[in-house]
């Protein structure tokens, strides 16, 4: 055999082997494109992992009671998934809250800036969560709090909320986890889990986003104290509460 033919014979099926790819590309980015509305999935699926750290954590210190909040949940994917660990680590005195405005992030002169906190990203609708919780059949384990974070939102809320056993914080924005922060407060005990999603974006920058919220928040709270328990993903960390002086 020759060694052009060597070649032609390499050439000919990593053509054919390209245009398929490229066909298969092609397909993806329309199908996306197409459903993307209809897609369930978690923006962040590190946070996954970081919610069963803490599902298993609370579980083996016999705290897994009281409630799991969460604060953004654009699809329902992790408020499914911590439905699921409920389920799984027989979770029965766990209540589920989810707070969201469906509507995405709100304006944040903060950070709007940053390209993937604009205002308007990570638009959902009640109607699309709700209608997979009930498909996944978990719907009745959650209550869900449509609106836009604010005092008075918060206070507008008629419900019995438990102490914080897990807060996942998934909010993005400096000015969302402040108000977040604020209503979470009165239910804060020893030992509740604070999953903060967002915590090592803006390249760790103290300015901006949860890490701002959170740092003034202890500063403007002097009984509040927190300790480093682990991270999740690059861009997520995970504190136990310490109530000083309890
Ligand atoms: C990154 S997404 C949450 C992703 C979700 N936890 C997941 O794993 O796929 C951020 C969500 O926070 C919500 N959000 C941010 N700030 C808010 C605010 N001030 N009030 C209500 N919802 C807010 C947005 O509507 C959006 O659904």
């Amino acid at each position: 055999m020759k060694k052009d033919d060597i070649r032609v014979g390499l050439e000919k099926p990593s053509i054919l082997r390209l245009k398929k790819w490229l066909q298969w590309h092609r397909y993806k980015k329309q199908h996306l494109k197409l459903h993307k509305n209809d897609l369930f999935y978690s923006v962040t699926p590190l946070l996954l992992e970081g919610i069963l750290k803490a599902f298993d954590i609370q579980s083996k210190r016999n705290m897994l009671n009281g409630g799991y909040y969460e604060f953004g949940i654009f699809k329902g994917f992790s408020l499914w998934y911590a439905c699921t660990l409920s389920k799984f680590f027989e979770a029965n005195e766990l209540s589920i809250y989810g707070f969201d405005s469906f509507e995405g992030l709100p304006n944040s002169p903060v950070d709007n800036s940053k390209p993937a906190f604009g205002e308007g990203h990570y638009c959902s609708s009640l109607e699309f969560v709700e209608n997979k919780l009930k498909e996944l059949n978990v719907i009745d384990m959650v209550s869900i709090f449509e609106g836009f974070y604010s005092a008075d939102h918060f206070n507008k809320i008629d419900s019995d909320f438990q102490d914080v056993s897990i807060c996942v914080i998934d909010c993005d924005v400096y000015e969302s986890c402040v108000e977040v922060l604020n209503f979470i407060k009165p239910h804060l005990r020893n030992g509740s889990i604070l999953l903060f999603d967002d915590y090592n974006c803006f390249l760790e920058d103290d300015n901006h986003g949860e890490r701002r919220a959170l740092s003034e928040f202890e500063n403007e709270n002097e009984w509040f104290d927190k300790k480093h328990i682990f991270d999740f993903g690059w861009h997520g960390a995970a504190f136990e509460v310490i109530l000083k002086g309890d």
